[in-house]
């Protein structure tokens, strides 16, 4: 009988069987896919298991800090958290081609990823969070390519590392029950999806500090009405964007010259087409008077309303 927990309870001692005495590295994103994963490994061999997240800085507002809470104080997994968000700015100064952005994030990504990695000893494995539409999609690389979909969690090909993916069979439906079999919190199985190169890919042309932490406010806020109007689990995907232009506004009986945000919302099956998604003018009105007045250099909010295509999701 095929269900999630025998599936779980499997894979467990399957993984214990292949590991045995040595060690298992992992890169974890935060994300659903390699939070299952490393939570599966990690109930079959414990401490043998190391799990090192890259904090580029790029992530939504406190994400960071519950990945850690979760892995490393409550499970109590060896845990390196590695906070480089000063190196990923630096090497996105300037930048503001959307293909470069991914480009740099991903390599720069990875180039964090070896230096952790080689102060370790004795890892024999890599954990990898690959699900079974990865395996799929990475054997027809033939379709037209609209945006480079860098997963920061690809990893260079030629490491000398034998490669566990316990989820490779899976579909993403099947990875997010396991996950609740696992015992992960609800939140992070449920999870919307969120692309590895984060929140540089919602700040359109260059992105600098100022600019990351007035999106990361406005986005915190734009997801907290949501929450509250429990819409949160009706809406494929819902963030803030800042394109980066300043218009004037008023304030009191000052005149402003603040930037905007925009507000994305959409429904979708598989991300593949979207419609924007019909959120009751009361909630938008909440979230845009909360946005303009909790968050500093903001004085415009505009709601994204096109279907994708001819839009896409991301505005970049
Ligand atoms: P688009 O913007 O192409 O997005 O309509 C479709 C889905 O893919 C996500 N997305 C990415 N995911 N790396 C990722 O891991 C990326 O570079 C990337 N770009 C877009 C997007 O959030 C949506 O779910």
């Amino acid at each position: 009988l095929w269900t999630m927990e025998n599936f779980a309870q499997e894979q467990i001692e399957a993984i214990k069987e292949q590991v045995g005495d040595r060690r298992v590295l992992c890169a974890l994103s935060g994300g659903v896919d390699s939070s299952v994963a490393a939570t599966l490994v990690y109930k079959a061999i414990g401490d043998k298991l190391t799990c090192i997240f890259v904090d580029h800085g790029l992530l939504r507002k406190d994400e960071g800090d519950q990945v850690e809470t979760i892995f490393k104080n409550r499970f109590n997994m060896n845990f390196i958290r590695v906070n480089c968000e000063d190196r990923f700015l630096e090497k996105l100064a300037g930048v503001s081609d959307p293909e470069k952005k991914r480009k740099i994030i991903g390599e720069e990504f990875i180039r964090v990823f070896e230096e952790e990695s080689s102060k370790l000893n004795d890892i024999d494995f890599l954990l990898q969070g690959t699900i079974y539409p990865d395996v799929i999609e990475s054997g027809t690389k033939n379709a037209a390519v609209i945006k480079s979909h860098h997963n920061v969690g690809g990893l260079p090909d030629d490491v000398d590392f034998e490669l566990i993916e316990p989820l490779r069979n899976l579909f993403k439906d099947e990875v997010r029950a396991v996950g609740e079999e696992l015992g992960l919190d609800h939140d992070l199985v449920w999870r919307q999806p969120f692309p590895g190169p984060g929140l540089a890919i919602r700040i359109i042309g260059d992105v600098t500090k100022e600019k990351l932490n007035i999106l990361k406010e406005a986005d915190y806020v734009f997801r907290d009405e949501i929450a509250k109007a429990d819409l949160n689990e009706k809406i494929w995907q819902y963030f803030a964007v800042l394109p980066g232009n300043r218009s004037v506004g008023v304030m009191g009986d000052e005149r402003t010259y603040d930037y905007t945000i925009g507000l994305r919302a959409v429904t979708s099956v598989d991300g593949m087409t979207s419609d924007w998604a019909r959120i009751p003018f009361d909630v938008l009105e909440s979230i845009s008077n909360r946005i303009v007045n909790e968050v500093k250099h903001v004085n415009r909010i505009v709601y994204d309303i096109t279907s994708k295509p001819p839009s896409t999701i991301e505005w970049e």
